[in-house]
């Protein structure tokens, strides 16, 4: 894939979305030159197409609830203190059934440019203001997103594709990641240390890195923008975001409300600064010097190159990329809760979610019992328009997600696998295809080891611990695992040393659904950052050790004479 085309998309997994269908084949396909070009023509096509296009959902009576979050036809994609945007326009689509929705104005560079140079400013006030009474904008950013939970969650199902209480669950983890670095901002700070030497005090003071950069895919919209915001804003940072191209109108009614808490309280916008923007403003953020922490999440593919370009100037990354999760149920574990957790962590959010179970890892004496359960519950599986309460299961996000669970489901036929359910793009609009499940792989087999952003559960059978364990390790990522049993022995085991090597390491609960408390992220391929809770906050800040001589003499340490 083109480096400079496909960068910086809502990207994740496999799953790059630039989101009309006809625009995302003209990017990826064409050089930086003719982009420039097609860049026009597509504007003009859209703008053709507007012309044409009465029926943009945000005028039907049926959503004019989206006018409750200030959206409207066009909605200006930057934000620094006040709107504006004049780049190129985009169409955000429904995956439900590909209408578009409403129009966003993404950032110029030039755009860019004078964003990073507000926020800069905004930082000078900002990082002024003590740490508690920061605390206390979070809360009312906390407070502002309890008021719109409901059409922010709405809009969040409308334009991502995941079910409504999914939506509204991660306006919550927004929501709840507030209220935690409120506590926060009156908690951050450093040890004082013993100092060797007499007279003297040895001090680690944390800082604000200063700007924050953060670049957020199309699966969580919301939340990963919120785990990052909240903390940076506590520990006295600004931030500058770039949401998914395919989801620029929740970023657009996320910043909205931000931004009116900042302006209420006399506050520069910029603390909170917005560019709407594809692979050009990303690709900006990764080689801005003054960007002083980079945080991405997305795919591993593309958070590597983020992360080249961010080391070439050694700067401070944060990644969150890709997983291959598995579950791994023993003879001893309890099927009632093996079920609905396996259904809910590979059906839910159409495996959309980097903490999606890929892999279901079944100990030989209870594999064909499990497959069947679980078989039996994927039919149940109520299907339909994410809004409607009683779905559970919605489309992908785009068209080309629907084309890499053909291919994905076409290679896993090919290296061995039977479908014991689904594998068909089903017959309504809108990007559906049906959950699938697929028994009978290697537990090497190069598709098992391939994260497909899609609902695909690949079950393996095995024999004994060691295997399974070695198993979920051989992957290249390294970001959730669960394991369902009663032995006590088993699970200090796994959590130990030469267990799951993962990020997040669970016993009888999904893989997905983790909770902000904790430290969120993975290791190896999925990048090794920590976002949300638990001691995250350090990656937002910078430390110094500090030693101050209060004697009237000079002592060195390591007992030095150096008279
Ligand atoms: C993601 O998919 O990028 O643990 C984040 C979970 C959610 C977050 C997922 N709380 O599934």
């Amino acid at each position: 894939m083109n480096t400079s085309t496909s960068l910086f998309s809502s990207e994740r997994g496999l799953s790059s979305s630039f989101s009309p269908p006809m625009q995302r084949c003209l990017t990826l396909t064409v050089g930086r030159y003719s982009r420039l070009l097609l860049k026009k023509r597509i504007s003009s096509f859209h703008c053709q197409q507007s012309a044409a296009m009465s029926s943009l959902l945000i005028n039907q009576p049926k959503y004019s609830w989206l006018k409750e979050l200030g959206l409207s036809e066009d909605n200006p994609g930057v934000y620094n203190g006040s709107w504006g945007g004049s780049g190129e326009v985009i169409t955000s689509y429904c995956p439900a059934n590909n209408e578009p929705i409403a129009r966003v104005t993404q950032a110029t560079l030039a755009e860019y440019e004078e964003t990073v140079q507000k926020s800069k400013e905004a930082w000078k006030i900002w990082a002024d203001i003590p740490a508690p009474k920061r605390g206390e904008i979070v809360r009312q950013i906390g407070d502002a997103l309890r008021k719109k939970i409901k059409v922010l969650g709405s809009l969040v199902s409308l334009e991502m594709g995941k079910i409504y209480v999914e939506g509204v669950g991660e306006v919550q983890e927004y929501v709840d990641v507030c209220d935690y670095a409120v506590g926060l901002s009156r908690m951050i700070g450093g040890p004082i240390l013993p100092s060797e030497r007499p007279g003297h005090v040895l001090i680690e003071q944390w800082n604000p890195v200063g700007l924050v950069g953060i670049i957020t895919a199309f699966n969580f919209p919301v939340a990963v923008y919120g785990w990052n915001n909240a903390i940076a804003l506590i520990c006295g940072n600004v931030c500058l975001w770039k949401g998914a191209p395919t989801t620029p109108l929740t970023s657009v009614a996320v910043t909205k409300i931000v931004a009116e808490v900042l302006e209420q309280n006399n506050l520069p916008g910029a603390i909170c600064s917005m560019t709407c923007g594809g692979a050009d403003v990303g690709t900006a953020m990764a080689k801005d010097e003054r960007v002083d922490l980079l945080s991405f999440t997305g795919s591993t593919h593309v958070g590597k190159m983020v992360a080249m370009m961010v080391q070439e100037r050694f700067g401070r990354k944060l990644l969150e990329l890709g997983g291959n999760n598995a579950i791994i149920v023993f003879e001893d574990a309890d099927l009632n809760l093996v079920v609905p957790s396996a259904v809910f962590a590979s059906v839910g959010t159409a495996g959309q979610r980097c903490t999606t179970t890929r892999r279901l890892m079944l100990h030989e004496s209870v594999h064909d019992t499990v497959v069947e359960r679980i078989a039996k519950a994927y039919k149940q599986v109520r299907i339909g328009d994410p809004w409607d309460p009683s779905t559970l299961y919605g489309p992908l996000h785009t068209k080309q997600a629907v084309e890499q669970y053909l291919a994905a489901v076409e290679q896993a036929k090919q290296q061995g696998g039977t479908i014991v359910c689904g594998g068909k793009v089903m017959d309504r609009p809108g990007n559906y295809v049906e959950p699938t499940i697929i028994t009978g792989l290697p537990h090497n087999a190069s598709i098992v080891h391939t994260e497909t952003f899609v609902p695909i559960l690949y079950v393996l059978k095995f024999k004994t611990e060691e295997e399974a364990f070695v198993w979920n390790n051989e992957v290249q990522q390294g970001l959730s695992s669960s394991i369902f049993t009663k032995d006590m022995g088993r699970v200090f085991r796994w959590l130990g040393p030469k267990g799951s090597d993962c990020g997040i390491v669970n016993v009888n609960i999904p893989t997905s659904g983790a909770e902000i408390g904790g430290a969120f992220g993975g290791e190896k391929h999925t990048g090794g950052g920590r976002e949300s809770g638990s001691d995250s906050w350090k990656q937002y800040m910078r430390r110094s050790t500090c030693t101050i001589n209060y004697s009237k003499d000079l002592p060195l340490a390591q007992g030095i004479k150096f008279e």
